[in-house]
């Protein structure tokens, strides 16, 4: 038995020397290790032998097994080294070996583009105050670009917003459709959908037919606002836009508020903020005049929330309405808002 242990041996290791892969490991272990092996009957066996020959043949088959299961631990390590070095020596592999002591490579971040960073800000101020963001289609009805807001066929102040008509006819032959002039129209959509109590913030796009400059463009950005309940007077549009001045312009900025008229809102008035460069003493970007204009507002005229249905003898409302473009070119130092949408990015990046 000793004899045929030795040989046993001798083969298992021969043969090992042979296998140069994982089926071929796996066959050999189960021929020498596994439960049916040669081996592993020889151990089962001893038991029958005569005492002294049990002892030096279990000692001896019992070091075998522990010897090639060594072996076979060996081997497994060495063909997956092997393995791994094959794959990283084939061209494709080399191909995509990474080098990680090689410096990091950034990859290139988008960014929020300016004017939508200037209205999450914007938006963001409101909706802590308690409003609630409305949207609306870029291409409106006449109605409720004019018509709802007391601006009717003939009125002169239709002049101001030299419209783009749509090209569509209702029944009648009137043009219906126009690329809305101002976010307003979102104003004359809320007040004939939404109940008081009201209080929206109307971010968006406007239209407006015009020769294009630095300062001009004929897609540009407003942003309106409405707040109508029982009781609401002018002192909550001063509070509301005096407190959105502050946190948007700058803490003790003053806000200036002289009478003006929109056909939609009585009284109306026009609203500026003290110049953000000149602090009111007046430079060239304000025009030597220290303020800086923003837009409009008012007390929502009567008709306008009874042409929405709500009561105007119950119910009262403040409405604003500003351009949002103006913002980061102050921020940002940028004299031309055409450089806004040009696209270019390496303008876009800088910012
Ligand atoms: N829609 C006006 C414009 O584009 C601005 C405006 C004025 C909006 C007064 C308002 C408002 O909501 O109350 O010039």
């Amino acid at each position: 038995m000793i004899q045929r242990l030795n040989e046993l041996k001798q083969t298992a290791l021969r043969e090992l020397e042979a296998v140069n892969d994982a089926a071929n490991l796996e066959s050999w272990r189960v021929r020498y290790l596994g439960r049916k092996s040669e081996l592993t009957n020889m151990l089962r066996g001893l038991a029958e032998l005569p005492i002294e020959e049990r002892k030096s043949a279990g000692a001896l088959a019992n070091q075998i097994k522990n010897e090639l299961a060594a072996v076979l631990d060996q081997k497994t390590e060495s063909l997956k080294t092997a393995g791994r070095q094959q794959i990283l020596n084939t061209s494709e592999a080399a191909a995509a070996r990474s080098d990680i002591t090689l410096p990091g490579r950034p990859l290139p971040a988008g960014r929020i583009h300016p004017i939508s960073e200037t209205f999450n800000e914007i938006c963001d101020i409101f909706v802590s105050l308690g409003f609630q963001i409305v949207e609306s289609n870029d291409v409106e009805l006449d109605y409720y670009n004019f018509e709802a807001l007391n601006i009717p066929a003939e009125h002169p102040s239709r002049d101001d917003m030299n419209s783009f008509w749509v090209d569509y006819e209702n029944e009648r032959g009137q043009r219906t459709m126009v690329m809305r002039t101002h976010t307003t129209n979102v104003t004359a959509r809320t007040v004939a959908t939404m109940k008081p109590p009201i209080r929206v913030i109307e971010p968006g796009k406007v239209y407006r037919y015009e020769a294009t400059d630095a300062t001009h463009l004929t897609m540009f950005h407003q942003v309106d606002g409405l707040a109508v309940d029982k009781g609401i007077t002018m002192a909550d549009l001063k509070g509301v836009f005096f407190d959105f001045c502050r946190r948007f312009y700058g803490e003790g900025r003053r806000v200036r508020f002289r009478p003006d008229y929109f056909p939609f809102v009585e009284p109306g008035v026009e609203v500026a903020v003290e110049c953000t460069i000149c602090h009111g003493s007046g430079c060239r970007l304000c025009g030597n005049s220290g303020w800086i204009e923003l837009g409009g507002a008012g007390m929502v005229h009567p008709k306008v929330l009874e042409r929405g249905g709500i009561d105007p003898n119950e119910y009262t409302g403040f409405a604003f309405g500003f351009g949002v473009d103006r913002a980061p070119m102050l921020r940002y130092g940028i004299d031309d808002l055409r450089l806004f949408f040009g696209n270019d990015l390496r303008f876009l990046r800088q910012l």
